[in-house]
């Protein structure tokens, strides 16, 4: 008998020795931590940080601004940065020593929730930066245009009475279909399955990465097989549009790379840039739903978070309509008028400091040994990230920082600081964007996009809500900000 248990004993002795050993020989050790970093009491941390991700990175915040600490995950620790100067230190880094690309797919676990194909060659961040950006002032009409015709449909105020919106999922589908206008055009924008596809896709991958980061890596391929229908929905979009690449790749055929009447949206410019077997319809459909996700839970987060600060606080209505019947008056629905809005460009940059996209930004790998500044000393294969909503709160940054103070920034722009506080400008002390090489490239078109959305409601409604003066409380998934999905804003016909 003895003998059969002798190995069983010394393994169950062996075991928490060589846990504490890894442990202690774990170089992130020096890092400290927030929560049990002891091993396996850890994991009761990663579980915490699900439900309790704002107080422990608050909390590691205040107690390691300048400096760095960590937080668990179930299969690893991520190291998080605080404060502006390892802001810029983490941003100046070449992506050959810290790589955005393999950082955002650990964090997104985007071989499953996204998909393979989009790993090999990220190619839309040009087509983005490039094609998208340059042609916002050409594009703008359209989104005007469907933007109105989405309102008319979603929010159809005709009568005087108010009428209930649940706000969250009305916003996503009218950013959808304003989005999508300029990704596939008309009539595809209109298409309720193929909006659908997109919208649920949006979501599929937000629940695929938060569960598939608690699942243990040597599972997470076969979680995925039945959580994540990522090539179905690819199939799926691929129905859809597959005429419409066919008959390009036609027209591509024949007329080479320009002809009369050639279409001027994201696929198209997808199309033009594509080679070999991208420009297969699966691989095609797998970027353009990318493309969706990127734009659609992003920005239909932050308009409805602004959304919801001007149904509660009704008495800012009045000066940002007032900035908006003027410029719309002189200059039309144009970029030109949009640009000179400082005060709807303030409230929204202003939403998004208080209540932020996600609490963390600048997600990194570290594929070398970093030296931070600060003495840390962060190994290679360790996940960074910024604190971004803990320095948006903080009072030496922003004096008042718990208060929402719509023109903030507007008011410095008057004080002579130009466009450094615009919407779409990042700093190292305002990271919603990101900041560096890799800020968000399509965060023109997003300030475009929404401002426009708010001048739209601003114009055309009264908003409140049922409880006057009670903006309802944001929702948090991990790192995730969710304005409340389930609130409803009342809306009725502009009253004169
Ligand atoms: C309010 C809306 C948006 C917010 C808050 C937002 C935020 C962000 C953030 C924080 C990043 C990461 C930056 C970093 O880590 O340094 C990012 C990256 C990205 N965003 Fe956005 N975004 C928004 C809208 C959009 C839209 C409309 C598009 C597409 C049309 C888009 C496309 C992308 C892409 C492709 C990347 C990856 C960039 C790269 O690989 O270098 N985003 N965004
Ligand atoms: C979208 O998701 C809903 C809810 O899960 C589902 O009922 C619907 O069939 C999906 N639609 C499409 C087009 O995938
Ligand atoms: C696409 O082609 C490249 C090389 O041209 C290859 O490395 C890659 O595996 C191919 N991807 C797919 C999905 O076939
Ligand atoms: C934060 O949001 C951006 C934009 O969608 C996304 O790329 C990034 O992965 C998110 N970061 C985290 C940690 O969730």
């Amino acid at each position: 008998m003895l003998g059969v248990n002798v190995p069983w004993y010394a393994a169950l002795l062996a075991l928490p020795v060589v846990l504490l050993y890894n442990w202690w020989r774990n170089p992130l050790n020096k890092i400290p931590t927030v929560g049990p970093s002891l091993p396996l009491l850890s994991y009761i941390g990663a579980y915490r940080f699900v439900y309790h991700a704002r107080e422990m990175l608050q909390e590691g915040y205040l107690k390691h601004k300048g400096s760095t600490f960590k937080v668990p995950f179930f299969d690893r620790w991520m190291v998080v940065i605080s404060g502006p100067t390892l802001v810029e230190e983490l941003r100046r880094y070449p992506d050959d020593q810290v790589s955005f690309q393999l950082g955002t797919q650990e964090l997104l676990q985007s071989k499953y929730t996204l998909g393979r194909q989009q790993i090999e060659d990220p190619y839309h961040v040009d087509v983005i930066r490039e094609k998208l950006t340059r042609n916002l002032a050409i594009l703008l009409p359209d989104v005007m245009d469907e933007i109105q015709h989405a309102f008319n449909e979603f929010i159809s105020a005709e009568s005087n009475e108010w009428i209930e919106v649940n706000a969250l999922s009305v916003m996503a589908q009218i950013v959808a279909r304003a989005s999508n206008r300029i990704f596939v055009g008309l009539p595809h924008c209109r298409n309720a399955q193929y909006l659908k596809l997109a919208i649920n896709f949006t979501r599929d991958v937000n629940k695929g990465r938060i569960i598939l980061n608690m699942t243990p890596p040597f599972l997470r391929s076969i979680v995925a097989r039945t959580l994540c229908p990522t090539s179905t929905t690819c199939k799926m979009t691929g129905r859809i549009i597959a005429p419409l690449v066919a008959e390009r790749q036609q027209l591509q055929r024949e007329y080479g790379a320009n002809w009369v009447d050639k279409p001027n949206d994201m696929l198209m410019w997808l199309l033009d840039e594509a080679e070999g077997n991208e420009t297969r319809l699966c691989h095609l459909m797998e970027m353009l739903l990318l493309i969706n996700f990127a734009a659609i839970h992003t920005s239909s987060n932050s308009v409805t978070h602004a959304l919801y600060h001007l149904a509660a606080q009704p008495e800012y209505i009045r000066p940002l309509r007032e900035e908006v019947e003027t410029l719309i008056g002189k200059e039309g629905w144009t970029k030109a008028a949009l640009m000179q809005m400082w005060k709807l460009d303030s409230f929204m940059k202003e939403s998004q400091r208080v209540n932020g996209i996600n609490s963390t930004s600048l997600t990194r790998l570290a594929l070398k040994d970093l030296h931070l500044s600060d003495g840390t000393h962060v190994p290679a294969g360790t996940v960074l990230v910024a604190a971004a909503l803990p320095m948006h709160g903080d009072d030496e940054y922003y004096p008042n920082a718990a208060d929402f103070d719509p023109f903030r920034f507007s008011k410095m722009r008057e004080d002579g600081e130009g466009t450094k506080h615009q919407f779409v400008s990042t700093s190292v002390k305002y990271i919603s964007f990101g900041h560096g090489k890799h800020a968000c490239p399509g965060r023109f078109f997003a300030a475009n996009e929404l401002k426009a959305m708010l001048a739209y409601i601003l114009l055309n409604y009264d908003v409140k809500f049922e409880r006057e003066g009670v903006r309802p409380e944001n929702n948090w998934a991990a790192m995730n900000i969710v304005p409340d999905p389930t609130a409803k804003v009342l809306f009725r016909k502009r009253q004169h």
